[in-house]
């Protein structure tokens, strides 16, 4: 797909109806794309959307071994309420202990460079390993998440990856997200009652205050500015 036809698409779809595109790159592509879920909020709905458009749509999550409890429960719960089979991506388990065993378990805190080292490992390598059979991919990023994601747009091209990435939700407020998680009974993270508008993995994430924004309990010890994995390079 050329910028030209991803503009073409982006003028297409109405921002505000994420099940628009969702249907158009679930027919035009099929098992060429999947929707990439943190089981956050937004992939929740997300997930509402896409297995109500195709039940046997592709659905994937990376697995870094280090998520909450609450998080590997929303995996079995989401399965058993769609009756879907959500794909769980691991690591390399080679890489895993000897980033560990060189440089310590809880080696994120340490520095940046060893944060995103441990987020490659854990997650950036799996997620290559998926895109191998991919021509695009759906994320559940909103352009109001954060500084670093303001200029998304619905449909991008993925320099990084070199495939299409869909953002269903881009122009979605927090409110929309969970307007429709209650209007539809969609299955959510408890974790998200008690203060975590954002998670990720466990030692990464904490709660946050009412007037921080929604990623400050990301690598709270971290700058706004550095606070991506690698996931979201841009
Ligand atoms: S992150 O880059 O900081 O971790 P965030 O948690 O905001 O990202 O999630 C943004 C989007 O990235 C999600 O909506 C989802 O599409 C994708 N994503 C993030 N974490 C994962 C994961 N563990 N597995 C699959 N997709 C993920
Ligand atoms: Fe590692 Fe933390 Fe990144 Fe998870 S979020 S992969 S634990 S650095």
């Amino acid at each position: 797909m050329n910028q030209v036809q991803i503009d073409e698409l982006n003028k297409k779809f109405p921002d505000k109806d994420p099940t628009e595109v969702l249907t158009w790159f679930l027919n035009e592509y099929g098992d060429k794309v999947a929707l990439s879920s943190s089981m956050g909020a937004e992939d929740q709905v997300l997930t509402d959307m896409v297995l109500k458009i195709k039940p046997d749509a592709r659905i994937f999550t990376l697995d870094t071994g280090r998520l909450f409890p609450e998080t590997y429960d929303l995996i079995d719960r989401t399965n058993k309420k769609y009756n879907t089979k959500i794909e769980v991506q691991f690591p390399d388990h080679n890489q895993v202990e000897e980033m560990v065993n060189s440089k310590g378990i809880n080696l994120f805190y340490d520095s940046v460079e060893n944060r995103k080292l441990c987020c490659g490992i854990r997650k950036i390598e799996p997620l290559k390993r998926v895109f191998k059979t991919l021509d695009a991919w759906i994320c559940g990023l909103r352009s109001g998440q954060s500084i670093t994601r303001q200029s998304i747009q619905v449909v991008e091209w993925d320099e990084n990856n070199g495939l299409v990435k869909v953002n269903p939700l881009a122009k979605w407020s927090e409110s929309d997200v969970w307007d429709y998680i209650k209007e539809h009974k969609v299955p959510y993270n408890p974790l998200h009652d008690k203060g975590f508008p954002s998670i990720g993995c466990l030692p990464c994430t904490r709660a946050i205050q009412s007037w921080e924004d929604v990623r400050a309990g990301r690598w709270w010890w971290e700058n706004p500015e550095s606070k991506e994995c690698g996931l979201h390079k841009r």
